[in-house]
């Protein structure tokens, strides 16, 4: 027995997709445009565009029933994922011609795609991402999932949506911190494959994260569209030829070794794109370590982060925790560990060597460099 399964859809970057003039959402992942529409979105987006959902929806003479879930990562789990499911029971979906819409987050996809990959084996799903993270990362592969008994995305599915809406309006009503947290990933991109967005980071970073990617300084317009084209086009070059993960040595990794563990061990305090940055400071010190990396690209990358106001270290980043997380990615990584590890900015190589010694050394190193917000002068390992 050998089958094959062609993926196609489309990621269509596009401006005020709420109104009603723009056709972009109504027709998504449809041949004609569905007379119904099941909407999956969360209490906060709801709060900010629901109006203007429902309003889209009523414009283009099409029923649409909103299902709202609780916001945040705390919430993401199979709970949430059985809400929605009983939602489409109740709607009585049809089983192709209705794409369901989910509207909202990485959270929020990643729970809609969930359901959608599993009510009668497969929905078809719209995404709208309406955070940075969501429209760099989350809502663009193929991956959906949920946390589970205290792990990372335990369950989930690869199950890509038919289309995906970019909307940078969006991002205008986001606060500054989920701002930073999408410039994680996108710094996470630049630090793997390209340097280019790295300067840019560099040099616009901090005004990228005040004007919410609205490009308001006419000086500078268009760094906030080629910073989110070079994100989102690179993250699109890494998927495409390995969508299901056939292999396991993916530079899009790079900053996630260490972080599912650590994310999950603080929830709710770190947010994912924070853990992300935790784990890129790690592995940068390891790179500057074993001289794959110089001091001054080490400096310049610890730098961003911190322009970006993201975190380089957290006090639960101890020993244990640095050892159950590297266990546990061999164990997601097949047997190895096959961690990326930056060769100076914008190019990566792997390594299943990363010993134990040498990330205690980089959580000590980061802890101690200061600048962090913890009491001066106390040691790593801390209690
Ligand atoms: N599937 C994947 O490939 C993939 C990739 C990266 C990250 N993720 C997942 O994404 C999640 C993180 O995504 P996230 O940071 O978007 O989380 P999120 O969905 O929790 O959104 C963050 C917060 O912003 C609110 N929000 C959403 N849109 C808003 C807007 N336009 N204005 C104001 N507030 C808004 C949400 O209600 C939430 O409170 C994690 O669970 C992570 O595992 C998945």
């Amino acid at each position: 027995m050998r089958a094959q399964h062609a993926v196609e859809y489309a990621v269509v970057r596009t401006r005020d997709v709420l109104d009603p003039a723009n056709d972009d959402l109504a027709k998504a992942g449809a041949e004609s445009e569905p007379a119904r529409r099941c909407v999956v979105t969360d209490r906060t987006v709801e709060r900010l565009y629901g109006d203007r959902l429902r309003a889209y929806f009523q414009a283009r003479g099409i029923e649409a029933r909103l299902v709202v879930l609780d916001s945040g990562e705390e919430n993401k789990n199979i709970g949430a994922v059985m809400h929605v499911v009983e939602a489409f029971d109740a709607l009585g979906l049809l089983r192709r011609q209705e794409p369901v819409v989910g509207v909202g987050g990485g959270v929020l996809t990643d729970i809609v795609g969930f359901a959608c990959s599993t009510y009668r084996r497969g929905l078809p799903y719209v995404k709208v991402p309406t955070t940075l993270i969501g429209q760099v990362d989350a809502g663009i592969g193929a991956k959906t999932g949920v946390d589970h008994r205290g792990h990372k995305n335990r369950l989930g599915s690869y199950f890509p949506a038919r289309a995906v809406l970019l909307d940078p309006a969006f991002l205008a009503t986001l606060p500054e911190r989920h701002i930073a947290n999408g410039l994680a990933e996108i710094l996470k991109l630049a630090l793997v494959r390209d340097r280019r967005l790295f300067e840019l980071l560099e040099q616009h970073g901090p005004r990228l994260l005040r004007e919410r990617f609205q490009d308001l300084n006419p000086a500078a317009a268009g760094v906030a569209d080629e910073v989110l084209q070079r994100a989102i086009g690179g993250m699109l070059a890494e998927l495409e030829p390995n969508l299901w993960e056939d292999e396991l040595e993916r530079a899009v990794d790079y900053g996630h070794s260490i972080s599912p563990a650590l994310e999950m061990s603080v929830l709710p305090e770190l947010l994912h794109g924070e853990a992300v940055a935790v784990d890129m400071a790690l592995t940068t010190v390891v790179s500057c370590d074993r001289g794959l990396t110089s001091a001054a690209d080490r400096d310049r990358v610890l730098e961003v982060l911190s322009a970006l106001k993201l975190p380089a270290t957290h006090p639960a980043c101890r020993p244990e925790l640095l050892d159950a997380a590297l266990a546990d990615t061999v164990r997601h990584r097949d047997g190895r560990q096959r961690i990326p590890l930056t060769t100076g900015v914008g190019t990566v190589r792997f390594a299943d060597d990363v010993t134990r010694d040498e990330l205690r050394a980089a959580a000590e190193f980061l802890w101690n460099r200061g600048g962090e917000p913890h009491e001066e002068g106390s040691r790593w390992p801390m209690n």
